[in-house]
């Protein structure tokens, strides 16, 4: 599994943007937003431009998956973002992958803890808690925002 990861600025950043945006319009299929392709393109860049990060998977064939590292303006909190895998590639541990790259990247780049939104019911809830993410129980708040679960990256390094 190859993971490509694009920052803002980085070279061929506008097609790399549009294939995760081609990625993200099929989340439409899993009964959230189904957006349009524009929609997702200028999501995905002020991911990005807010410095974030994106890890697209791809199989040697085509993109499989992505994850969204969404940088917080404050404090040293990172938020995980919108995540994906297309149907035909799910429990392979693609998001695992992703997740687990995002998770190491944000300890490099000195952050202290990491935050996710995700339903009480979501698929990527369970996959999260094994990283050791915790429930938040309205400890942390970010502006007027309540995440439902944290990481400490102190703690699992
Ligand atoms: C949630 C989502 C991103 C997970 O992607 P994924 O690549 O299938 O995730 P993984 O393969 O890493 O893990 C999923 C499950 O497969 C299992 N798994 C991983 N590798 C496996 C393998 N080789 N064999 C069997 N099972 C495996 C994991 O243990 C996990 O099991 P669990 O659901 O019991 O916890 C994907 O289901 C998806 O895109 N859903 C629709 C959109 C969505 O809900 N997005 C998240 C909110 S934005």
């Amino acid at each position: 599994m190859n993971v490509i990861e694009i920052r803002a600025g980085s070279v061929d950043t506008n097609s790399l943007v549009l294939r995760v945006a081609n990625l993200a319009v099929k989340l439409g299929d899993d009964g959230y937003n189904a957006s349009t392709l524009e929609y997702e393109q200028a999501f995905v860049f002020s991911v990005l431009e807010s410095k974030g990060v994106v890890y697209l998977a791809n199989n040697g064939k085509y993109d499989v998956g992505f994850v969204l590292l969404e940088e917080m303006v404050r404090g040293r909190v990172v938020q995980l973002g919108l995540a994906y895998t297309v149907p035909e590639m799910r429990r392979k541990g693609i998001f695992e992958i992703l997740t687990r790259r995002a998770i190491e990247d944000a300890k490099v780049h000195g952050f202290g803890k990491m935050v996710a939104h995700v339903a009480a019911d979501g698929k990527s809830r369970k996959g999260l808690l094994k990283f050791g993410f915790e429930e938040n129980k309205g400890k942390l708040t970010i502006g007027n925002e309540v995440p439902d679960l944290v990481l400490d990256l102190e703690k699992s390094r």
